[in-house]
């Protein structure tokens, strides 16, 4: 992904939709015709119509966020969709439980992610839920199993279909959030760690965001290879988190020079740069790698200064661009990658990393943080807590409508009163809603029928 791309691209577009890229994880057609949106803080938001359905998949209606122009919070818009979404040979329609916010989608936001579509479109790369049915020539799933899903976009909406090798079995123990948290912050971070930079025991790494969700799953890998030493910036209120989740040396970028932080405590350098900043913090990156150092460029979150398009900040960072020749770089003795997930097009790569993943979940090795829930309605605020810098951990959207949670949270207290009545449990505590953070969410999150 590179946002300086994206703003040229983005001057260069009309309204037409962009062509479809080539990758391994396909993109979800939009079942029915949109005819009207309304602002997602309103519960009751718009139906659009399908086209040519049976009276029974007429009746048929589902949540959906979609993006419905480039811009602020605003932007992003609650619909009701009518019409089920019809199942191609292969597909698996997927009820969902839980979605990733993904930087990538505080970019699309704000039209610097080259990756999605042009509005409308339901942006979202990952879910959890449950299989509701399967299409023609589905052999390896079944209706009711609980699976984690990679998309491209249109994965923020009640009920996705997707084709089944995009699903994967979550976990007994897994909980929906989780499960929705893991795709793509994992995947990123093992591949940059054991395909590019193939680390080591030993070695050392600094990762920037290190309180996100890349951050976190970075730092929890680098935990499987013996000593490796961890540095991390974050905001300084993070760094007692970020410090007990394996953070060897966590740095305040706000108030301090990290560079000059490093070197006082690795005067030789690092091993392995993860950069998911760009600009100026790339040259930063490439004068602390040691000689056989790895640099991995995989963002440009300097673009983004907040909930609007800051173009002073884009042309900063295009105009700070590290580039380096072919020679230098060989006298330098230091390894130049570039990732982006978005690109890959090796679904079997892409399979096999997850599956090594999903076998570290199970093992303990890896757990995703998660920060928060919101539901669709409070996308906005959900997407406030990652440009505000607050979130420690993933930030979840929750598909199911805030009141029928808060109903269902009624009916469980009451319940829990009924059988406290009958037989008082001292350890049963109660869920607590919304905007909650990972301790807090463990008590009350979505959870599967099993758990
Ligand atoms: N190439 C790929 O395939 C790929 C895949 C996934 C993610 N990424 C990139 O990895 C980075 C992290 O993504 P993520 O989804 O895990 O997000 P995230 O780290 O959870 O993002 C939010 C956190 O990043 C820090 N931050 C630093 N600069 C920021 C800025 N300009 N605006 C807002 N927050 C900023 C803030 O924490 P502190 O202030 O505490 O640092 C903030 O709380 C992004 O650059 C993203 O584009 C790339």
């Amino acid at each position: 992904m590179s946002c300086e791309e994206a703003a040229v691209e983005q001057q260069q577009e009309t309204a037409e939709d962009k062509t479809e890229d080539p990758s391994a994880v396909e993109s979800l057609s939009e079942p029915a015709k949109e005819v009207e949106v309304s602002p997602a803080e309103e519960p009751a938001a718009a139906v659009t119509e399908a086209a040519d359905k049976t009276p029974e998949e007429d009746v048929f209606t589902f949540r959906a966020l979609v993006l419905t122009g480039y811009g602020g919070y605003d932007k992003v818009k609650l619909q009701v969709k009518k019409g089920k979404p019809t199942l191609k040979s292969g597909e698996v329609l997927v009820r969902v439980k839980a979605c990733g916010l993904n930087f990538a989608e505080l970019l699309g936001r704000q039209g610097l992610y080259e990756l999605l579509p042009s509005p409308p479109v339901t942006p979202g790369m990952e879910c959890s839920g449950v299989i509701e049915a399967l299409g023609e020539e589905v052999t390896d799933r079944n209706v009711g199993d609980r699976v984690l899903v990679l998309g491209r976009h249109s994965m923020w909406q009640e009920v996705v279909a997707v084709p089944a090798s995009q699903t994967f079995i979550m976990p007994k123990q897994m909980s929906f959030e989780e499960a929705a948290a893991l795709p793509i912050n994992y995947l990123t971070a093992y591949m940059m760690l054991f395909e590019m930079a193939n680390i080591r025991a030993g070695q050392s790494i600094l990762v920037h965001m290190a309180a996100g969700g890349v951050g976190i799953a970075v730092t929890q890998l680098c935990q499987t290879v013996e000593g490796v030493t961890v540095f991390g910036t974050a905001s300084a209120s993070k760094h007692e988190t970020i410090s007990q989740g394996g953070v060897t040396h966590p740095i305040d970028y706000r108030t301090r020079d990290y560079a000059e932080e490093i070197r006082k405590i690795s005067p030789k350098g690092l091993d392995v740069v993860l950069d998911p900043l760009g600009g100026s913090d790339t040259h930063k990156a490439f004068s602390l790698l040691k000689p056989m150092g790895t640099l991995i460029v995989f963002g440009a979150a300097n673009c983004v200064t907040g909930q609007k398009k800051n173009l002073l900040a884009m042309a900063k960072t295009w105009y700070n661009q590290f580039t380096i020749n072919a020679l230098r770089l060989m006298h330098a003795n230091k390894a130049v990658c570039g990732f982006h997930l978005g690109y890959l097009t090796d679904e079997e790569l892409i399979a096999q990393t997850m599956n090594t993943l999903l076998e570290l979940y199970i093992q303990g090795k890896i757990k995703p943080r998660i920060d928060s829930t919101y539901h669709f309605e409070q996308v906005g605020e959900a997407m406030r807590r990652m440009h505000e810098r607050n979130n420690i951990g993933k930030v979840i959207l929750l598909p199911e409508a805030k009141e029928e949670a808060k109903e269902e949270k009624e009916d469980k207290v009451e319940e829990k009163l009924e059988r406290a009545e009958s037989s008082p449990d001292p350890g049963e505590t109660e869920h607590k809603e919304g905007n909650v953070n990972q301790e807090e969410a463990s008590k009350g999150e979505v959870k599967s029928e099993e758990n």
